[in-house]
This record gives C-alpha cells, sequence and structure tokens, in this order.
C-alpha cells in the first residue's frame, strides 16, 4: 500500500496495528476519533466482528457479511467494504484464467470461499460446486448465495474435482506441511486451473501437485496484489 501511495504521489501511509480480540471494539471508537485517519484495512481474525461495528457497509460486505476495508468519513462515520472475491478474480483474469462460463469447483466455506464464491457468481461462472470440511457450512453458504443468484447452478459436493475447469483452495490448508489436501488431486487433470487463497508457501502442496498431474496453477499473492488499489480507492472515497 506504502509503495502505492508514494507512486501516485498520495501524502498517506499505513501502518500495522495489533489488536486482540476481546480488544476490538474499543480500538475502533478509538480509530473513529482520529481525524487523520482515512481507513482500516482489517485482516484475520476481526473480518466478520469488525463489519458489527460499522456504521454502513457496501452491498458486497452485507452479501458476505465481512469487512476488510472501512472509509473514514470526517464525522467519523464508518463504512465497510470487501474486495477479497474481487481481488481472487482480478487476479486470474490478469493471469488470463477467465472464470466467465467455467465450471469452478471451491473448496472451503470461510470468510475467504464466502467472498470468492460472491465474486465467481458476479463474474458469471457457469455452475459453482463448493466442497468443505463441515458440510454444513457448505450448505449454508450455498443457499446464501442462492438467494443472491437464484438462477445460478450452485451446488455442493464432495472433494472429486472431475468435470471442473478451475478448482479453487479457499481453505486454510496448506499454510501447514502435514495439512491434509483441500481436494482430491489424484483426480486433477489438464486443462484444469488449481488457484489458492494461501500465500505461505507461495508453492502449496495443492499447487504442487496440480503441477505435477499437468495442470496450470496460480498462487494465493495475486490475490492480495490486486486488492491494493481497489482498497486505496475505496478509502479514498473514489470507489465502492
Ligand atoms: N490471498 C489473499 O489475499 C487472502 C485473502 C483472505 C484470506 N486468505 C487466506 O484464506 C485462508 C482462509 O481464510 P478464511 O478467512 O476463509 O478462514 P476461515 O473463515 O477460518 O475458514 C477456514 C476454511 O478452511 C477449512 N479448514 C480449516 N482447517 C481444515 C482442516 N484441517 N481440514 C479441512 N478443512 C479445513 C474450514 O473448514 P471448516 O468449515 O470445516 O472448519 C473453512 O472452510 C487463510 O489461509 C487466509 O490466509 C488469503
Amino acid at each position: 500500500m506504502n509503495a502505492y501511495f508514494s507512486a501516485l504521489g498520495r501524502d498517506a501511509v499505513i501502518v500495522p496495528c495489533h489488536v486482540a480480540a476481546e480488544d476490538l471494539e474499543e480500538a475502533i471508537m478509538g480509530l473513529r476519533r482520529m481525524r487523520n485517519l482515512d481507513g482500516i484495512i482489517v485482516t484475520v481474525p476481526h473480518k466478520e466482528a469488525v463489519a458489527t461495528l460499522c456504521d454502513s457497509l457496501t452491498e458486497e460486505a452485507r452479501l458476505v457479511g465481512a469487512v476488510n476495508a472501512i472509509r473514514r468519513h470526517p464525522d467519523g462515520h464508518l463504512k465497510g467494504g470487501q474486495f477479497d472475491g474481487e481481488g481472487f478474480v482480478a487476479g486470474l483474469h490478469k493471469a488470463g484464467h477467465s472464470v466467465a462460463g467455467r465450471r469452478v469447483l471451491m473448496a472451503g466455506a470461510g470468510g475467504a470461499a464466502s467472498g470468492i464464491g460472491f465474486a465467481l457468481l458476479r463474474h458469471g461462472v457457469a455452475a459453482l460446486t463448493i466442497y468443505n470440511r463441515t458440510a454444513d457450512r457448505a450448505e449454508a453458504l450455498a443457499q446464501r448465495l442462492r438467494d443472491t443468484y437464484p438462477a445460478a447452478s450452485i451446488s455442493v459436493t464432495g472433494p472429486d474435482p472431475s468435470g471442473h475447469d478451475i478448482v479453487v483452495n479457499a481453505t486454510s490448508l496448506g499454510l501447514r506441511q502435514d495439512d491434509p489436501m483441500p481436494i482430491d488431486t489424484q483426480r486433477l487433470v489438464p486443462p484444469m486451473v488449481a488457484a489458492e487463497v494461501v500465500m505461505q508457501p507461495e508453492v502449496t502442496p495443492f499447487l504442487t501437485a496440480a503441477a505435477q498431474r499437468g495442470c496450470a496453477t496460480h498462487g494465493g499473492y495475486p490475490m492480495l496484489a490486486e486488492q491494493v488499489a481497489l482498497l486505496a480507492q475505496f478509502i479514498a472515497g473514489e470507489a465502492d
């Protein structure tokens, strides 16, 4: 973000704030009163809790139920926005993988998966299939997506990626070396594209397995990189 501000000649800087979950409300109340604060970028584990502390939400943040950027208006009003899903799709597009008309299997039903699910449907995927360890959470996310996109093909399935064009790991699996695979990687075949949300390590076991089976791979970093401009523009009030 700081490199982005510098490149644009903006008199702005972003600094990290480490806030415990039990202190979040108090921290936000204090930040609300800082007159030289334009906005806040929010990350784990606060994205859902902070949504309830905002005075208003963008449509995307309301649908996803989580906020990753807050714009502070001069009167202290806090507006929450959500850009994870848009960043993910923008990253795929920049890498030459269009999502419109494609069949997508997404592993995960947490915060990141929720944002990605709404963004994939907004960008016109032909079908979205969700697989999650806790099936109830997958069903609940599928129902929220159907409520907004009643004509879309949205289903809940097992870990077999057969029949899909793009397979997304939207779980936190891969952060640790001994994590299980998010889906059945033995059934990945070209020309499937395997895409990640996990950024560390840069090449996860899921991506390694997909590459070994001849599939194209897409790491987790572009999802964040593509959000820099979106977050800065939202906070500056240039975009919703
Ligand atoms: N690249 C980016 O810009 C970006 C942005 C946002 C998030 N992320 C990354 O996305 C990942 C997920 O974040 P989140 O906010 O969605 O977390 P979350 O809300 O806690 O969801 C975690 C997801 O992972 C699944 N999971 C966790 N441990 C599992 C296990 N041992 N076996 C099977 N499934 C497991 C959970 O399944 P259950 O429902 O069964 O628990 C759930 O679907 C994190 O690694 C985060 O760093 C990346």
